[in-house]
Parts: structure tokens; sequence; C-alpha cells
């Protein structure tokens, strides 16, 4: 990637304060973009996570804004575009994994909030920044996704259906918003952050065993693929979700 693709852009990062969305903000500053970086709770993360975006040497803000309230979201936007100019790249990041030990519990106030935060997270960042984008004829979005909106995991049931909406609101806002604004999302594996600490060293060896590339994804792995959909070199790409764990959803 060349060091200066990003020069002159505003970047807005979902849930940047840690894991996958720190990533994010760090590889477009190192590119140099301008960074806002959103957080929901917690500050301390998300100032760290502006110390390193600052040593990057482009400027950046932190905002708190829960994702999923309309209100809050515009603040986040209007806040955004007045300190650092029109969003010209957004990544929708921000994410929660509940997961259940029992698949057919359903539990309904958790669908309620993972919908909320992770389908809801999605749309209003996006139906926020579209009309400029639209106006200003130039616009990338990508958005956060998972393997698990594309496979089969009983434990994942809640989980999975938020992120298989999330695929499909990009791939039928694709073609409404081209030619000039392209939207893709990434599908990542297991990735190295706070979403997966819970899991254990015996399941953790299983993935790897079961993982063609043979390791845990890290934070770079998904920071790289979003800067590739966000860049030039992926101009002809729209509407697709980019798988980017190891191999595993290719297997049978
Ligand atoms: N890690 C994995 O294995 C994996 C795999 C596939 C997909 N993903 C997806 O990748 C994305 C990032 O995951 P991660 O592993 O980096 O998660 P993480 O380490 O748990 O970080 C989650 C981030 O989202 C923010 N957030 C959560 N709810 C929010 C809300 N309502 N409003 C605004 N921000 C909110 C958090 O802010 P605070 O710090 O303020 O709480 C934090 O910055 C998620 O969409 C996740 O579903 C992760």
């Amino acid at each position: 990637m060349n060091a200066s693709e990003f020069k002159g852009k505003v970047a807005l990062i979902t849930g940047a304060s840690r894991g996958i969305g720190r990533a994010i903000a760090i590889e477009l500053a190192k590119n140099g973009a301008s960074i806002s970086i959103n957080y929901n709770s917690n500050i301390k993360s998300a100032k760290e996570t502006q110390n390193l975006v600052n040593e990057m040497g482009t400027k950046s803000i932190i905002f708190k804004a829960n994702i999923s309230k309309e209100k809050e979201v515009k603040r986040l936007i209007e806040s955004t575009e007045s300190k650092l100019g029109p969003i010209d790249l957004l990544v929708t990041n921000a994410g929660i994994a509940k997961l259940s030990k029992n698949p057919l519990e359903l539990d309904y106030k958790v669908w309620k909030e993972t919908m909320a935060t992770n389908v809801d997270g999605t749309l209003l960042p996006i139906k926020e920044v579209l009309p400029g984008m639209m106006k200003r004829k130039f616009g990338r979005i990508v958005c956060i996704t998972s393997v698990a909106g594309i496979g089969m995991r009983p434990n994942m049931i809640t989980y999975g259906t938020s992120k298989a909406a999330v695929i499909a609101l990009v791939r039928n806002l694709s073609s409404a918003v081209a030619p000039h604004v392209r939207i893709n999302s990434v599908a990542p594996g297991l990735i190295e952050t706070d979403m997966i600490e819970s899991l254990d060293k015996k399941a953790r060896k299983n993935i790897v065993e079961n993982t063609p590339l043979q390791r845990i994804g890290q934070t770079q792995d998904i920071a790289n693929t979003v800067s590739y959909l966000l860049s030039e070199k992926s101009d002809f790409t729209t509407g697709q979700t980019l798988v980017t764990d190891g191999g595993r959803v290719c297997l049978p």
C-alpha cells in the first residue's frame, strides 16, 4: 500500500477504541487519513488509540456515541465533519457477540441488543454519511461482518443472523450508490481481541489445527483487508464480502 494512499481523506471508524477497530484506525492513519475514533464506553482505550494514531502524524478526534442510537450517530457525524471535514472513508466496525451455551435459548433481550448494535449500528452511520458522499461523488465504505454470517454455528444463531444482515445490506446497497460510492464488507474469522478472551487453550488449539493457514488471526490481518477495500487497488470491486479467516470458511 502506498503510504500516502489516503492523504487528505477523512476516515470514521466505529468502535475504534480497541481490537480490530483500533488496528484499522492506525493503518488508515499510517496511510495518511485523518481519523475519527468512535467508542461507546471505554474512554481510556479510545485515548490510547488516539495516541497511537497521532504517532502517524495525522489529525484525529475521539467521540463517544452509542452506534445504535440515531441521535448519537448524527452528533458523531456532525462533530467529525465540523472538526476534520467531510467523511470520505467509513468503516462500520463496532459490534458485540453474546454467545449462548444453550443454542435454543434464543434470548430475545440478547437478540434485540445484538440487532441494535450490529445491524442498526451499521445502517445508521451509513445513512448519515451517504447524502454527502453521493453529493461529492466520492465515498468508500467497508462494513465488518463475520464468517458467522455465512457459516453454520449453533452457538451463534443471533450473532450470525445479525452479521448476515450486514452482508445483505452491503450487497443490496452497492448498486444503488454506484458508481461513485463503493461499499464492501469484510468477514473475519477468529481474531485475537477482547471478544474471544473467553476461549480456552483447548479450543484455540483446535481452531488452529482446523485452519489451513495454521494460526489465529490478528487485528492487522483485518486492517490490511479493510485498507485494500478502501483503496484504489480495489476500484472494480463493490457489493462483495471478503472473507479473511485463514481459509476455514472454505472447508467442507
Ligand atoms: N474478534 C473476532 O474474532 C471477530 C470475528 C469476526 C467478526 N468480528 C467483528 O469485528 C468487529 C470488532 O470486533 P473486536 O473483536 O475488535 O471487538 P472488541 O475488541 O470487543 O471491540 C468492540 C469495539 O466496538 C465498540 N462498541 C461496542 N458496542 C458499541 C456501541 N453500541 N456503540 C459504539 N461502539 C461500540 C467498543 O467500544 P468500547 O471500547 O467503548 O466498549 C469497541 O471499540 C465487530 O463487529 C465483531 O463482530 C470480530
